[in-house]
């Protein structure tokens, strides 16, 4: 390989002189990250001015609708484009079938149409994926031990026919299931939803970051022992994700998602390479935790690692990134 660097000698190139001043390092900054680059993930409660931490996300509350709109305008005020909406439902509701995910009055849609109305220009992004309502804990209907695909996929059509007729502007499915996002959007070609978006975790692994999401959305100790690898990407593979890619992307998805975040900078790049599509970074709850604990500790600048890692998701190719740390950093970004 031509060395395409080797122009230039010590002293007449020092590279170092890009590098000496604020306005320097502004004007040859190759990627900035501002907040219309971070989507903030909330988890919606049912309830009223009701605000619950989430021990193992510190910082992170769950929120009653009325407490979400707040931090909806709050979040919209800074520049941040969207929210992405996770609910958690109490357990008297979850059952095998998941029926609660497509109850046009759960609490996912009453948040849908509240932010909407109180902020008509901030995107709202809910998760299509029947883990927060199945007993299973699962993200799909089990039947002796299977993750049954295909009727999943005809919950989950129901499911996001009832959040776009909420209102929401992008309905993201989470769930990995084959053939998903194909049935999602004839649905929604078919019921005069045609301009919602379909925002697809196309690249999602079967992570142990994930561990205090599931706390969040109290999902965890329906799951138990149980893991999510005959549907979420085995993380030593990329080509297989850029298969899931392509099948989403024929199938009607308009962005793609890689997740979780930093370990897997290589997929968000390939796949930026290779289709040249909006992509989206999840930053998911462990990577949240874990910069959040070691800034507790005094081990970590926390703040500082938010935004060295967020720019580095814009570096690698990523147009957003979902992140818990987003009205954080708007503000810091802020100055
Ligand atoms: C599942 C889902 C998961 C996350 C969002 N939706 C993970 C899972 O349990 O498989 C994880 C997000 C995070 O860890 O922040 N539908």
């Amino acid at each position: 390989m031509v060395n395409k660097f080797a122009y230039g000698t010590f002293p007449s190139t020092r590279q170092r002189r890009n590098r000496m001043t604020d306005w320097s390092r502004r004007m040859v900054a190759e990627t900035r990250l501002t907040s219309h680059d971070l989507i903030l993930p909330v988890f919606v409660i049912d309830g009223k001015n009701e605000r619950t931490p989430i021990p193992s996300m510190p910082g992170v509350e769950r929120q009653s609708v009325d407490i979400l709109v707040e931090t909806a305008k709050h979040a919209e005020k800074l520049g941040i484009p969207a929210l992405a909406l996770f609910p958690y439902i109490d357990a008297s509701l979850k059952t095998k079938d998941a029926r609660e995910a497509y109850n046009p009055d759960n609490v996912v849609c009453r948040a849908v149409k509240a932010i909407k109305d109180a902020c008509p220009n901030l995107g709202v992004i809910t998760d299509v994926a029947l883990d927060p309502f199945n007993a299973d804990g699962q993200d799909g209907i089990v039947v002796d031990g299977q993750i049954l695909n295909d009727e999943t996929t005809e919950a989950l059509v129901r499911q996001a026919l009832v959040q776009a007729q909420a209102g929401c502007d992008v309905v993201a499915p989470s769930d990995m299931m084959d053939g998903r996002i194909g049935a999602i959007r004839k649905v929604l070609e078919e019921s005069s939803l045609k301009n919602v978006q379909i925002m697809a975790y196309s690249a999602k692994y079967a992570s142990a970051f994930y561990g205090p999401f599931r706390d969040a959305i109290g999902s965890a100790s329906a799951l138990g022992k149980a893991d999510k690898k005959t549907y979420q990407l085995d993380p030593a593979n990329s080509d297989e994700a850029m298969r899931e890619v392509a099948y989403d992307l024929d199938e009607g998805a308009d962005s793609v998602i890689v997740k979780p975040g930093l370990p897997y900078l290589d997929v968000l790049y390939r796949v930026k390479q290779e289709f040249g599509v909006p992509v989206f970074a999840y930053q998911v709850s462990g990577e949240y935790a874990m910069m959040r604990a070691a800034g507790q500790n005094g081990w970590l600048d926390y703040i500082g690692c938010a935004i060295e890692t967020l720019s580095c998701f814009k570096r690698a190719g990523a147009s957003g990134v979902l992140t818990y740390s987003a009205i954080e950093v708007a503000e810091a970004l802020e100055g």
